[in-house]
């Protein structure tokens, strides 16, 4: 097996091919890109046959920014329409026993199109894979994930993913409502990111009721919908108008303050969460100064991107963060994830988990 495929957003994928070279490089695993505008994924071509199982297992997942999945694969193409799941299973021999199988398309418009096929051919091709010993009868979370991603009704990639190093969601995409009554979609964004980067098992502890949130930025309200309805009290920061029925919910103080200059009375803060729309180094800044003032046990933020080499603004602000918090000795966990609702922004997760305390006493 020598591909690995990532899937992106489409017109990302020039910032998905160069963060897999980059890690790539970093690993000494030789090798190059294959990407199309538009189409949703790339694939990293390795040159030796076992290198895209080596990058899939050493590469953190968790790393990638552009990444929605991924999975080390091979492609089938002319595959006869009336019998694809032969070439499936001889596509899968050499396959360890795998847990799941998702029936997946890139994100774009073909892939819609194919998706009510791929929906209908999964129980027979199931059966098939079940019968040869490469699926278990019931999904089991802890083995590989098998993936067939079809690009057209006779091509395929066909590989697997390891379940302690991919997205566990179909096609990477959390599926999320839209709530009714959220002030703006963008709602969308802090819900999908509490999923990404929270552990499920961690939800009830870490995301909870009777917490305190900071939102910059937050009018008109679509992320401190997602705070109140999880049942913390929310400063929200903002020059804008706020969202009258959450304002009503009573979880919500409103400050026409710039959230730049905004710092809360105490260090009690649970959640901080940004969206304000400024130069991603700005933001960076400011919440390092949140973090070495503990100020904020966990932040989500927004970095807007530039219409070029968004890539290397990505890399230039996590970089600032990294040696911020490291010569001032601040011990945390961060994730970067252009998630399914992000368009120009990327998503960046910071969990605190200690901060010297000669800092800031
Ligand atoms: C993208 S919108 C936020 C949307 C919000 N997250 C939601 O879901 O409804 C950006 C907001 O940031 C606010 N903003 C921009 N610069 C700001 C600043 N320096 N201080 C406070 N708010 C700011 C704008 O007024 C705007 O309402």
């Amino acid at each position: 097996m020598s591909s690995i495929v990532i899937y992106c957003r489409g017109g990302f994928e020039n910032d998905a091919a160069a963060e897999i070279n980059h890690y790539a490089a970093k690993h000494g695993i030789a090798g190059y890109v294959k990407a199309k505008p538009n189409t949703a994924f790339v694939t990293f071509e390795c040159f030796s046959p076992n290198d895209a199982e080596t990058l899939a297992k050493k590469i953190d997942f968790k790393k990638l920014v552009f990444a929605r999945q991924w999975f080390v694969g091979t492609l089938q193409t002319n595959m006869p329409i009336e019998d694809r799941v032969s070439v499936i299973k001889e596509a899968v021999q050499d396959f360890p026993l795998c847990g799941e199988l998702r029936v997946e398309t890139p994100d774009t418009n073909e892939g819609k199109e194919l998706s009510k096929f791929c929906k209908k051919f999964s129980t027979p091709l199931s059966k098939a894979l079940e019968k040869q010993n490469k699926l278990t009868r019931e999904v089991k979370p802890t083995k590989p994930v098998l993936h067939v991603l079809f690009l057209a009704n006779n091509t395929a990639y066909v590989g697997y993913s390891f379940s302690d190093n991919n997205s566990p969601f179909f096609m990477g995409i959390p599926r999320l409502r839209m709530p009714a009554d959220a002030p703006s979609r963008s709602t969308l964004k802090l819900d999908e990111a509490f999923h990404v980067f929270v552990p499920k098992a961690q939800q009830e502890t870490r995301v909870c009721s009777g917490m305190r949130a900071v939102d910059l930025g937050a009018c008109p309200g679509g992320w401190t919908y997602q705070l109140v309805r999880r049942g913390m009290f929310v400063a929200a920061i903002d020059n804008g108008p706020m969202n009258d029925d959450l304002m009503e919910t009573g979880q919500v103080k409103h400050f026409r303050e710039d959230g730049f200059k905004y710092r809360p009375e105490k260090r009690n803060i649970d959640w901080l969460v940004c969206d304000m729309v400024e130069k991603p180094t700005r933001v960076a800044d400011l919440m390092v100064d949140w973090i070495v003032n503990a100020f904020a046990r966990e932040l989500i933020f927004n970095l807007k991107l530039p219409m070029k080499k968004r890539f290397d603004s990505v890399y230039e602000c996590l970089t600032l963060i990294h040696e911020e918090l490291q010569k001032y000795n601040v011990d945390y966990e961060i994730q970067a994830k252009h998630l399914y609702h992000d368009r120009e922004e990327v998503t960046v997760h910071i969990n605190v988990l200690k901060v010297p305390q000669n800092l800031y006493s």
